[in-house]
């Protein structure tokens, strides 16, 4: 291993009182996967295997911050409760000493379990060398050894004119013919990114097939972990670009999600629909698997690399938390999302109220609360004088609050956690485009402690943010401009 663990004193004392179950529940997430300790990005390696889900993620066991990357592994029965195992992958081999980076998960014909990563390792300690290759290892579910003839993707599996340090995040799935495909994020010299296909027989030795798909200077420049799958009768590519540039409300500056929906041509995708996966401000790196029931489900790093140096996290032993699981279809050719059915398993008290008239402030008997599910439509009470502003204050106490608003005649939900208690004057609002029904919008609102999920519309947008706010911060209000009617139910959970 490349670090000598250097604990601090903070992070000894957190460590110790989560190994003897003695840690403040108010102090993480309740049903959001957070690392036990240490800093955690994104999903990799995805899988329901040997009757469970597990899921392994980029992992720093030594700090709060990203360095040495892991696989970090976890396993559940629900995808809301996690077991933490011991780590997958450890950066200790010549070929990914400096870490062994994203990747994804496949079963062996004789039930073994593959999973496939990019090693990088450091030319000459030069930071700006970092040789980046396609690596494996098998396993039984709880441990894994890396393949003697590893790298299987080394910088010869590159077409001509390819940069061998930006060649990573290996997308793997069985094909029909009982073999296996892979999808490989690479660069071309102009620093386009483009998506790299590959086949094997048996997961071990593997030929390039080529280009699944580019981004033609579109959608940024390095394409981040890809995942690939049909979906309702189309076919879906995700990518993570790295340096957007925003296109009016649909893609935001920095490092962005997109979907975009298509067909194949032969072995080449071509793209009919693009839009963002999430609006929000925490939200990257997806990647999607099919349940036994044939769902198909999306987690996501709910963070972002323009948003992750924040402060008001000192006092915590973690860094970075896991979106909640999400059930994907298209309609109408679009993505849509849906929390996973399971987290409806775990609502204790509900608390409804119907048609209650906004004009002002208001606080509602009961709507407070940092873990809880909301499920909110909104709608003018005077169709033909519509509210101008809703505004939901949530995580709030005297001193903080983050705050939902909509604002119908000009089409757009914001969110807004400028006051949530962090230091930092990093991002703090973003705000999506909603198609205008009548001034009437519906919002299912998901907050677990240090997160919020907006579904929108039924999960037609989702806007997805964490918030820094200490738990003790727990009211629930609205404020209007202009009068308005609300029916809200919200649902305790994991109480
Ligand atoms: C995306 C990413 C991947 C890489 C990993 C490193 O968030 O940059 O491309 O494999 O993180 O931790």
């Amino acid at each position: 291993m490349k670090k000598t663990v250097n604990h601090s004193l903070l992070f000894a004392r957190a460590y110790e009182q989560a190994e003897g179950g003695k840690i403040s529940r108010e102090s993480r997430p309740a049903f959001h996967l957070t690392p036990l300790t240490g800093w955690m990005n994104d999903p990799n390696g995805f899988c329901y295997y040997r009757g469970q889900y597990h899921l392994f993620y980029q992992y720093n066991p030594y700090d709060t911050e990203w360095d040495a990357m892991h696989w970090g592994h976890a396993v559940s029965h629900d995808l809301l409760h996690w077991t933490y195992l011991p780590a997958a992958l450890a950066p200790d081999a010549s070929y990914d000493s400096y870490g062994c980076f994203s990747g994804s998960a496949a079963e062996l014909p004789d039930g073994r379990h593959l999973l496939m990563y990019t090693g990088v390792r450091q030319e000459s300690g030069d930071k700006a060398k970092e040789y980046q290759t396609q690596c494996i290892a098998v396993g039984d579910g709880t441990d894994y050894k890396k393949y003697e003839k590893n790298p299987v993707l080394g910088s010869g599996a590159l077409p001509e004119g390819l940069s061998p340090y930006d060649f990573r995040d290996p997308k793997i799935w069985r094909t029909e013919d009982g073999g296996y495909r892979c999808v490989v994020g690479a660069r071309r010299q102009d620093k386009r990114g483009v998506l790299l296909q590959y086949e094997s027989r048996d997961g071990f030795e593997w030929r390039y097939i080529g280009v699944l798909a580019e981004n033609d200077g579109r959608f940024g420049l390095m394409w981040e972990c890809p995942d690939f799958f049909p979906l309702d009768g189309k076919q879906v590519l995700f990518v993570s670009p790295q340096d957007m540039l925003p296109e009016g409300f649909e893609y935001h500056n920095g490092n962005g999600t997109v979907c975009l929906t298509g067909r194949m041509d032969g072995d080449r995708f071509v793209e009919e629909h693009n839009q963002a996966i999430d609006y929000g401000i925490d939200f990257y790196a997806p990647q999607t698997i099919l349940t036994p029931d044939g769902r198909r489900v999306m987690i996501g790093w709910m963070q972002n690399w323009d948003t992750c140096k924040t402060t008001g996290y000192e006092e915590r032993p973690w860094f970075g938390q896991m979106s909640l699981p999400r059930e994907l279809f298209l309609k109408n050719g679009r993505l849509y999302q849906q929390p996973v059915r399971e987290l409806a398993q775990y609502r204790s008290g509900k608390t409804t109220y119907e048609n209650v008239l906004l004009d002002g402030e208001k606080t509602l008997e009961g709507i407070e609360g940092r873990v809880a599910e909301l499920d909110i439509r909104v709608r003018p009470a005077d169709p033909d004088n519509p509210f101008r502003n809703f505004v939901m204050y949530f995580a709030r106490n005297e001193k903080y609050h983050s705050i939902l608003s909509y604002r119908p005649h000009e089409s757009w939900l914001q969110i807004d956690r400028k006051f949530s208690g962090s230091r930092r004057a990093y991002i703090h609002q973003r705000r999506c485009l909603v198609p205008d029904r009548h001034g009437e919008i519906r919002l299912h609102v998901i907050l677990d402690r240090f997160s919020v999920e907006v579904f929108i519309n039924d999960g037609e947008q989702v806007m997805t943010a964490t918030i820094l706010t200490g738990s003790d911060a727990r009211g629930i209000s609205f404020e209007t401009d202009g009068k308005a009617v609300m029916d809200i139910t919200k649902y305790a959970i994991f109480d």
